[in-house]
């Protein structure tokens, strides 16, 4: 039997899409300077879709673009379209036009996911990459530092869809999936990995994703895939502007 802990997420409501990309970038700029106290690399891993771009964007002005020690970041993706980096469905592609291409981000420390591989074989082989990666740095090899994770308007959340067996998957950390809007072949990674991670950010905005925040946080969303982000031994947070935030009656 596994026992399934109940962490309380922090909330953070902020007015609009604007405050909510600085303080992304502010929670990315503490996470790092705290973890390279420690270590020489911090281990990050980004969402598609797009709700994050805004944040990305942000990440490429000051003062986030001086402050986070770019550097010395690895940057994984929580999920990818099996498309190529140049098609508009490519969450790589996207974040290379809202941030990667303007940054002093060395192209070694960056790992999207393999696109043109059968998905089960690029499964396996974003898997070897995570773990070469983190291996030099520590011991336990899948522990990414941070992420910042998207809801979908059903509930999903990386390219986790409600009722899909990908939910069921409890030892690989990426798997091939199909699914989602648009319907592609995915490559994804799984609760076991994501749980692992130190600091889990969900980004919420727009009064469409009002109703499945509330599902999600409110109790009456217990299948979702979203609720079953539940971090092992980190922190999690969820970063909602006014809008997404508007039916959960936060009291104060
Ligand atoms: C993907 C995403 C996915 C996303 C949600 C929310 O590549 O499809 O990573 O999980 O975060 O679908 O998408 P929006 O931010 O576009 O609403």
């Amino acid at each position: 039997m596994h026992s399934e802990m109940i962490v309380k997420p922090e909330i953070i409501v902020l007015d609009d899409t604007v405050q909510v990309a600085h303080k992304g970038a502010a929670l990315l700029a503490s996470a790092a300077m705290r973890c390279l106290l420690r270590r020489n690399h911090f281990s990050l891993a980004l969402s598609g879709g797009n709700t994050p771009r805004p944040m990305h964007r942000t990440f490429a002005r000051e003062p986030y673009r001086s402050l986070i020690p770019w550097h010395r970041l690895h940057l994984f993706w929580v999920d990818e379209r099996c498309v190529p980096p140049d098609d508009p469905a490519s969450n790589y592609g996207a974040a290379r036009a809202d941030f990667l291409d303007r940054m002093p981000i060395p192209a070694r420390h960056v790992h999207p996911m393999p696109f043109s591989m059968e998905p089960a074989e690029g499964a396996l082989s974003y898997e070897r990459e995570i773990r070469r990666v983190l291996e030099s740095e520590k011991g336990d090899t899948l522990f990414l530092d941070m992420v910042f994770l998207g809801l979908g308007r059903d509930g999903h959340v990386a390219s986790l869809f409600p009722g899909d067996k990908s939910l069921k998957e409890l030892e690989r950390p990426v798997i091939a999936v199909r699914g989602g809007d648009p319907d592609l072949p995915r490559l994804t990674l799984t609760l076991p990995l994501i749980n692992r991670i130190r600091e889990i950010v969900f980004l919420v905005t727009g009064k469409e994703k009002a109703p499945v925040a509330r599902a999600v946080l409110k109790g009456d969303g217990e299948n979702l895939p979203a609720r079953r982000v539940q971090p092992r031994n980190g922190t999690l947070t969820w970063l909602l502007d006014r809008e997404a935030a508007s039916m959960l009656h936060l009291g104060g």
